[in-house]
Parts: structure tokens; sequence; C-alpha cells
């Protein structure tokens, strides 16, 4: 351990030199509290004298214990001096010495002093770890919501279940997969992930079951397919609700018997593998839609994860904001109080892939090392492509009314104050956009 020893008088701090470097210390000495200060880096010890010339013993602890509460401060007081003994240990000093001392009570009171500064490191790494909890692996969310997902996850992990990951597109369906099969013991092997819906029907068999030589035109060499590949593993069935229902009862036999054969192969082969399967869709309409086998949703909700979207957990947004602006800044930009608010406020359609987006094209575009609200820019785009499949509605929770209000200030806004402009803007004449705005209360009374 590294040993900070302060005192003016050259022969004790000798002594005191040797005696700590026969146990095996690394030494510093200093002459009086300046000298101290700037030789304090790194040290885990401070023995000090209290009277000294300059800066004394207890001006001196108390700058340590302001500056670096975790370094224990040992003092040296003259015989007899009770009273600046208690007042040092009322600073902050956690033992004293008498003077004299013998050298074996000098490296009695050493180690223990080094024991509890153990201690409080390590209570301090622990509170660290407290903090951290509102991350997982590299998922983070403090809200109740992810911590009930953390919690499952963490129970389903070392088991092989099947595990059904359901949530809306962009609230880390991929990343909770990959939580799970990283703290689970199959994590040295491999993990696999099949995009269900980016595989033509035809193509998806050969694609997940492999095949022989010749089991189809063009199978000129025999190959796995990506069940065998993560044999010993985990597969990752991502948009499960898009198997076509002809592969559908292939994968039940798998989850079920844990077997399957190659196309264009009588042999069957055992697997052994753990199944973790998502959705962005409500899977029950697909059964009802007779779309989805009963059984093959069954076997696959034994375990269901539910992730919830970001604005249901709106708690989440700073620290997930924090966190892409360290990815994609130089670590100095800060998010303005506005700005912070208006990210607050939005929806997310797009959840948590939308929210990084928005910060590393506004970080893009920022000037300062603030990013102020004007310059989050939040792309309408993805929004009503969000919702192309459904006919058009309003924004969730908004009144006709409040809708039609934040359509005629946008446009004014875009038309810069500008009503004929605006009112072209909206395919209304001039009279029908001051009219609208009169019943909203939006003054009318400038001439353009
Ligand atoms: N809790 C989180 N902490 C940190 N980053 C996250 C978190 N959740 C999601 N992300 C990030 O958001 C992006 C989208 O996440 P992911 O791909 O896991 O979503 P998904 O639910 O699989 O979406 P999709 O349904 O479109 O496949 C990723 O870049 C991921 O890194
Ligand atoms: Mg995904």
């Amino acid at each position: 351990m590294r040993i900070l020893i302060v005192e003016d008088e050259e022969k004790l701090r000798r002594v005191i030199e040797l005696q700590l470097s026969s146990d095996e210390h690394e030494v510093v000495t200093a002459a009086n509290g300046e000298e101290a200060l700037r030789k304090i880096e790194g040290v885990d010890l401070v023995i000090t004298d209290l009277k000294m010339p300059g800066m004394d013993g207890l001006s001196l602890l108390e700058r340590i214990s302001r500056d670096s509460p975790s370094t224990p401060v040992v003092v040296m007081t003259a015989f007899g001096n009770v009273e600046t003994a208690v007042e040092a240990m009322k600073r902050g000093a956690i033992d004293f010495l008498q003077k004299p001392f013998s050298l074996d009570h000098l490296s009695t009171v050493v180690f223990k002093a080094l024991e509890v500064r153990r201690l409080r490191t390590e209570n301090q790494r622990l509170q660290e770890e407290l903090v951290t909890r509102n991350t997982f692996g590299n998922l983070i969310g403090r809200s109740p919501g992810m911590q009930e997902v953390f919690r499952l996850v963490e129970r389903v992990a070392p088991s092989r279940a099947t595990v059904l990951l359901c949530g809306e597109s962009g609230v880390g369906k991929d990343m909770v997969a990959r939580a799970i099969h990283f703290h689970s013991p199959r994590r040295t092997q491999p993990l696999v992930k099949i995009n269900c819906s980016a595989l033509p029907e035809n193509l998806m068999e050969s694609e997940l079951f492999g095949y022989e030589k010749g089991a189809f035109t063009g199978a000129s060499i025999a190959r796995p397919g990506k069940f065998e590949q993560a044999d010993q593993g985990t597969v990752f069935l991502d948009e499960i609700g898009d198997v076509p229902m002809a592969v559908q009862v292939k994968l039940l036999r798998i989850l079920q018997e844990r077997e399957f054969e190659r196309l264009g192969s009588n042999r069957t082969r055992q697997i052994d593998v753990r199944v973790i399967a998502a959705t962005n869709v409500d899977l029950r309409a697909a059964l009802e839609g007779g779309r989805f086998r009963e059984d093959l949703y069954y076997r696959l909700n034994v375990m269901p994860i539910n992730i919830p979207s970001l604005r249901e957990r709106r708690e989440d947004i700073p620290a997930l904001a924090q966190h892409f602006m360290a990815k994609y800044g130089d670590g100095k930009q800060r998010l303005s109080p506005g700005a912070l608010d208006k990210l607050l406020a939005n929806d997310w359609p797009g959840n948590v892939r939308e929210l990084e987006n928005v910060i590393e094209r506004s970080l893009l575009l920022a000037s300062g090392e603030e990013l102020q609200a004007s310059e989050i820019r939040i792309d309408m785009g993805p929004r009503s492509r969000q919702t192309s499949a459904e006919p058009y509605f309003l924004p969730a929770g908004m009144t006709l009314d409040e809708y039609e209000q934040s359509i005629l200030k946008e446009a004014l806004k875009r038309a810069s104050g500008n009503k004929s402009q605006a009112a072209r803007l909206l395919g209304i004449t001039r009279n029908a956009l001051r009219y609208r705005l009169s019943q909203i209360g939006i003054d009318d009374k400038e001439p353009d």
C-alpha cells in the first residue's frame, strides 16, 4: 500500500518511513501540509503530524476528507494532548498515534487503517453497482416496466425454456434476446438469428432446416440449416408472426421433440437448441384470423416477456438519450433542459430506435455543446409510415379540436406567419383560416 507521512521533524519522519517500508509499504514523505497535498495522488493512507509550519495537520485533514473522502487519515499528537486527538477524530481522522509511540503500535494502527480503507472502497463499489442496476448488460431502463423485463430475463436465462418477446418495433427485442442468450449457460455457443419476415416461404424451409444434395434444382451440395448451426446454442426467431403455416408445423416439432429432417432427407436429426421468438404484432389476432397455429402459439407462449413501448416508460428517456449522446457525440455535448423536455413530450412511435436516430441526427446538426430544443429534429416521416397499414386517425390522446389547433399552428409556422400562404398550405380560403383561428383564440388583427 502507498502511505504518505507528513511530519516536519526529519528524524521522526525517517524512523516511520523505515518501519513502514520494512512492512512492505510504499512510502511517500512530506514536511508540511502543502507538500502533502501535492503528493496525495494515489495514496491509500495518510499519517500526519498536527503541529507543522504553514498548513497544519487539522487543515490538511479537512482538505483530504473533503477532496478524497475514501483516503483515511491517522494523526500524530503530542503526548497528553487528548483534546486535539478528539478534535481530529471529529473532523474525520480514523485513528491517532500519541507520541512517543512504539513501532509495533505504529504497524498495528496502520494495518487497521488500511482495513478501513479497503472496506470504504468496497462499499463505494457496491454503491456504484446499485446505481448501475438501472442497466442490465447494455440494456438501459429504470422504469418499473423495464425492471420487470430485467427480472424476467434473469429468471428465464439459466433454463432452456422457450421465450416469446412481445413489443412494438424498436423497443429492444433484439437486445433482450441477446441478453437472455448471454446470461444463459449457452453463452459460449452460437446465437443464430432468423428474420422470418425477410424470407420468402419456399426459401424459409431450406434456410431453417437445411437440405441434402439434390433436394431441389440447384441444391448441388448439402447444407445444414440455421437450427443445425445453432446446436447447443440459441435460435432467435424474429417476427415469428410471419412464419407460413407449412413451416409452423415443423417449428412445433422442433419445440416439442427437438427433432427435424433436412429437406430431401429421411434421416431424423436430434438437436439441442433454445428458442427465443419475437413479435411486434398481437399473435392472438393472428390466431383468430387462422394465420397462426394454436398449438404453436401455446408452445411459444410458455414464458412471454412484454417490452413496453417507450411512451409507456418516459422515465427511461433521459438515461437513453444520455447513452446515445455519448455513443454518437464527442462526450462533451449535453442536452439543454428544453431539449430534454422536447424528447420527453414526444410519443416515439418508433420507440428506442427512433430516439437513437433522432439523437444521432441532432448531433450532426448541432452547433454548440448544449443541444437546444430547436436542434432536436424529430422526423414526422416514420410516424405516418408506421400507421400506414391502419386507417388514418388522430394521434393517441388528442381530441379533434386539439389536433386541428396544432395543424393550424404548424401551417402558420411553415408560412412564417403569412396567413394567405398558410391557407394555401391547408387548402382552404384565407377567410376560412381566419375564422378557424378566431375560434381557437389566435389573434386576427394584423392586416395580413
Ligand atoms: N433498453 C435499451 N438500452 C439501450 N439501447 C436500446 C435499448 N432498447 C433498444 N435499444 C437500441 O434501440 C435500437 C432498436 O433496438 P432493437 O433492434 O433491439 O429493437 P427491436 O424491438 O428488435 O425492433 P424491431 O421490432 O424493429 O426488430 C437498437 O439500436 C438498440 O441498440
Ligand atoms: Mg428486432
